[in-house]
Order: C-alpha cells, then sequence, then structure tokens
C-alpha cells in the first residue's frame, strides 16, 4: 500500500512514521509513506499557500493552486483509489473505515491547516474527509498520523500477530476483555481463575462476557449500532 500526504509541516510527520511498527511495515516494503510539502508546489514568488477568506473574519484559507498542482503531480504517476481530507467537520474515524482504507493500494491525504482549504479543493478533488474526533487540532497532520496508524496495522504482515488485530476493541463493536499476565498472583490481586483453568471453550465463553459486559457500561451505544 502506498500513503502520500499533503502538508505544510512535513517535520510534524517524520517521527511518527520511522519508529516501531510503521518502520516495520515500511522495512519489509508492505507500506510505502511520502511525504510532500505543499509549499513546494506553490507558484507564488514567495511560495505563499494560503490567503485571506472572501467571509471576512480571523483566519487564513489555504489556496487551491498549491494543492492541484501536488495532487495533479501525484496523479500522473499512479492512480489513487482515494483523496482524504482531513478535517474536524466531517464523519468521524471508525475502525469500520480504517478496516476498508487497508483493502486501497494507493491513497493521497490531504492535511488541512488554518481556517482549512478553498471548498473548491473540496469539492472537485476529495473523495472521503475524515474527522478524528469532536475537537480542533491545529491541523491535520496529527489526524492523519492516526489514520494511517490504524490503517496499516491491518495490513497482513505488518504486526507479526495477524490475529491480534482482528480481535482488537471495535472489530466486532464490541470492546476487548480485559488482559492478565504472569504472575497469576501479585500482592494479593489475583487474576480469574477461569483464564487459568485451560479450558478453552470456557475462556472464550468469559471473554465474550466481558466484552459485552465492559461494552454495556462503557459504551452501550456500540451495542445500538450491532441491532
Ligand atoms: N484538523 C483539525 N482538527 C481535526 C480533527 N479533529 N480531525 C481531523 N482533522 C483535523
Amino acid at each position: 500500500m502506498r500513503i502520500d500526504i499533503l502538508t505544510v509541516l512535513p517535520e510534524l510527520l517524520e517521527s511518527p512514521f520511522n519508529h516501531s511498527i510503521i518502520k516495520r511495515g515500511k522495512d519489509k516494503g508492505l507500506i510505502d509513506i511520502q511525504v510532500h510539502d505543499i509549499r513546494t508546489f506553490s507558484e507564488d514568488k514567495h511560495k505563499r499557500v494560503d490567503d485571506y477568506a472572501f467571509s471576512g473574519g480571523a483566519g487564513m484559507v489555504m489556496t487551491i493552486q498549491p494543492i492541484e498542482s501536488a495532487i495533479n503531480h501525484l496523479r500522473s504517476q499512479r492512480d489513487y483509489d482515494e483523496i482524504i481530507y482531513m478535517t474536524p467537520d466531517a464523519p468521524t474515524l471508525t475502525q469500520r473505515t480504517a478496516n476498508m482504507l487497508s483493502l486501497k493500494k494507493n491513497i493521497i491525504i490531504l492535511c488541512g491547516h488554518y481556517k482549512g482549504v478553498d471548498q473548491r479543493i473540496r469539492d472537485n478533488f476529495i473523495t472521503r474527509e475524515i474527522s478524528i474526533g469532536d475537537y480542533v487540532l491545529t491541523g491535520g497532520e496529527l489526524a492523519a498520523a492516526i489514520v494511517v496508524d490504524s490503517v496499516i496495522r491491518l495490513i497482513p504482515g505488518v504486526i507479526s500477530d495477524e490475529t491480534s488485530a482482528l480481535t482488537d476493541s471495535f472489530q466486532d463493536n464490541l470492546l476487548s476483555p480485559p488482559v492478565y499476565t504472569r504472575p497469576a498472583e501479585y500482592k494479593g490481586w489475583k487474576v480469574p481463575e477461569i483464564l487459568l483453568s485451560g479450558n478453552e471453550k470456557l475462556v472464550e465463553e468469559w471473554k465474550m462476557k466481558e466484552a459485552y459486559r465492559i461494552t454495556k457500561e462503557r459504551r452501550p451505544d456500540l451495542l445500538e449500532d450491532n441491532e
């Protein structure tokens, strides 16, 4: 899978993609993440990428030209399945969206800044808009990093234990049951007996019951979605 990220702050994305699991996915050739500085595509003599909003008010708007040039440059090299815009005024990222995106081959992610991008970019280029939650960040970069992380860990081979992504919270609209490791008893705090029983069927039943209990307690809205 190839992911091209368009941003005015490429430095912000240097660290998240060069460590741990994402780095391993890159090293194995399973994912290719390229970060592009939108400014380098600006035809303005001062390399400006923003301007005042016609509607007035505080805040600058990202202009069309550098973004269009960047997208066209990428599209001249390969076909893209999705051109995603990170913005708070969009549907919220869910596990279902991450699952769906993990099946794509090439995607572009555009990070908004200032007051966002000129609406005509959204109308004419963007195929999907994603928010990571009902709060406003200073830009779309950290949000893009979260989308990329949630997607690439689902690509077979990126995380070593492939089944573990399938049993994550949200995969079946349930939160995960609690997990325990050794020792079986620590300062009198005991691991639930059933997990030590070695009876796989009972353990599975316990996990399912706990997943329902926790979901009902913390996120009842997820259970409604299942109906
Ligand atoms: N840019 C600023 N805030 C954002 C959010 N919540 N989600 C996605 N992109 C954003």
